[in-house]
């Protein structure tokens, strides 16, 4: 008889090979790669099932069995990155940074969509149920209808949802999940798959929305919420720096809605509360104009959001010079530079670069690309961008300037907060905005006519 196959499976990433090696071929990581038994293994030699997959035509799956309609809750932020609210029987992994505010965010998501008419259960593997009691009361919640079980225990746990059939079930967390047939410690790639795929197959089977909480941190070391990805139906994200009050929940896959929509909130001594303007709110902190600063008007999911780039350039003795990113992708800012130093003549050799988006936003549009290039050089020329003025458009490698998509909205958006002009590509469908505009073919006439530099 064959012997029983294993994998060998890194706790990093969950790449699983046939053979253990030190280093993982995947993600490079050294010494994570475990022995593994596969996750279920079939009496040997059978390679059918039992019953087969019946297909049906995708025509006669309508009434009864069309699902039920979106649940939208009482808090609007969340439902617009879920695409318009909860989808019956989806399974949904809200991942994040631990004490970013998941909990939080998760039982007054549970109070809201009580409120709205669903049966919610809100099982607890890191705190007793008591805590979740006293952390209700704080955030105001405890006469709301939602039923608590404090269970690590995955069988414990399904056990308690086939009896109660809720129509939304949240798993806090998933690495506190162990299911007794799988031989590792919770929190290993190997229980995190097992909980996250018993789960999601309960949510399909018994039409009852799963919201899974993953913890990841900045250097990924927690083994789980990446290999969970694949098996849910949407992934959020909630974000934010931990000296700010502004936190993110960004939707980086949805089955039911748009991705990379954001919903945004602020942390407050009563809980997260919405922003419904998150522009305002990200340039409430802004001073007079000042070197450096310049505001990029952003299209985040399906809405436009203004934030502030700071830049700041130093000279430094160092032979290598430091580049400083936070919010924004570092090796975008090694391109822009390059870009300014070949196509325009403006070095930045010997010089410190420092850049900032400001209030604790990511930004990952290549539409942000004119605005850092325009900071850079306000802070290099020490001079200001007039006040009132938005910055927008994607630099090609050859230093044109390439139109984005949202013109019309951006400038909608910059408008309604008080800004009157824009720097721009030429090109764009920007005609009509009631907005001075300032369109420029490539990032040379930026430098030359808004800088007076080149
Ligand atoms: P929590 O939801 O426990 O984080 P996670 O589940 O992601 O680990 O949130 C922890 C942080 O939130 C903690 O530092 C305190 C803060 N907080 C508030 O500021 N206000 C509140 O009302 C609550 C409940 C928490
Ligand atoms: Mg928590």
């Amino acid at each position: 008889m064959a012997r029983a196959s294993t994998n060998f499976v890194c706790q990093s990433c969950g790449n699983t090979t046939s053979k253990w090696s030190g280093r993982c071929e995947a993600c490079g990581e050294w010494n994570t790669i475990v022995e593994e038994a596969p996750l279920s293994s079939g009496p040997s030699g059978k390679t059918l099932g039992n019953a087969r997959g019946r297909a049906a035509k995708l025509t006669d799956l309508s009434h009864p069995e069309a699902p039920p309609p979106r649940t939208a809750c009482a808090i609007g932020e969340l439902d617009r990155v879920l695409g318009g609210g909860l989808v019956p029987g989806s399974a949904i992994l809200v991942g994040g940074d631990p004490g970013i505010g998941k909990s939080t965010l998760l039982l007054q998501a549970a109070a809201a969509f009580a409120q709205a008419g669903l049966k919610v259960i809100y099982a607890s593997g890191e705190e007793a149920s008591a805590q979740v009691r006293m952390r209700a009361q704080r955030l105001g919640l405890e006469q709301a209808p939602v039923k608590l079980a404090a269970e690590t225990n995955l069988r414990d746990i399904l056990t308690t949802l086939e009896e109660e059939r809720p129509t939304l079930a949240i798993i806090d967390s998933i690495q506190t999940m162990w299911a007794d047939n799988v031989g590792s410690a919770p929190g290993s790639v190997a229980q995190v798959r097992a909980a996250a795929h018993e789960l999601t197959t309960f949510a399909k089977s018994r039409n009852t929305s799963v919201i899974m909480v993953g913890h990841v941190t900045k250097d990924g070391q927690i083994a789980g919420p990446r290999v969970v990805e694949h098996m849910v139906d949407t992934v959020l994200y909630f974000e934010g720096e931990r000296g700010h009050q502004f936190r993110i929940l960004r939707s980086v896959k949805n089955r039911f809605g748009p991705a990379d929509e954001i919903g945004v909130f602020e942390m407050t001594g009563a809980g997260l509360s919405e922003v419904a303007n998150p522009s305002a709110l990200f340039l409430s902190e802004r001073g007079k104009p000042a070197p450096g600063s310049v505001v990029f008007s952003g299209i985040e999911g399906t809405r436009p959001v203004l934030v502030e780039f700071q830049a700041l350039v130093a000279p430094t003795p160092q032979a290598n010079p430091r580049r400083t990113v936070v919010g924004w992708d570092g090796s975008r800012l090694a391109m822009i530079l390059a870009v300014l130093e070949a196509r325009c003549g403006i070095p930045f050799a010997g010089l410190d670069v420092y850049l900032n988006v400001a209030g604790g936003m990511k930004v990952s549009e290549p539409a942000a690309d004119l605005a850092v290039a325009a900071a850079l050089l306000s802070a290099r020329e020490d001079v200001a961008v007039p006040p009132e003025t938005v910055v927008f458009g994607e630099i090609s490698l050859s230093g044109a300037l390439r139109p984005v998509g949202q013109t019309e909205n951006r400038l909608k958006e910059a408008q309604k907060l008080g800004f009157s002009t824009a720097i721009l590509p030429r090109g764009g469908k920007a005609k009509g905005s009631g907005m001075e505009l300032t369109e420029m073919a490539d990032l040379a006439s930026v430098v030359g006519e808004v800088f007076g530099a080149g």
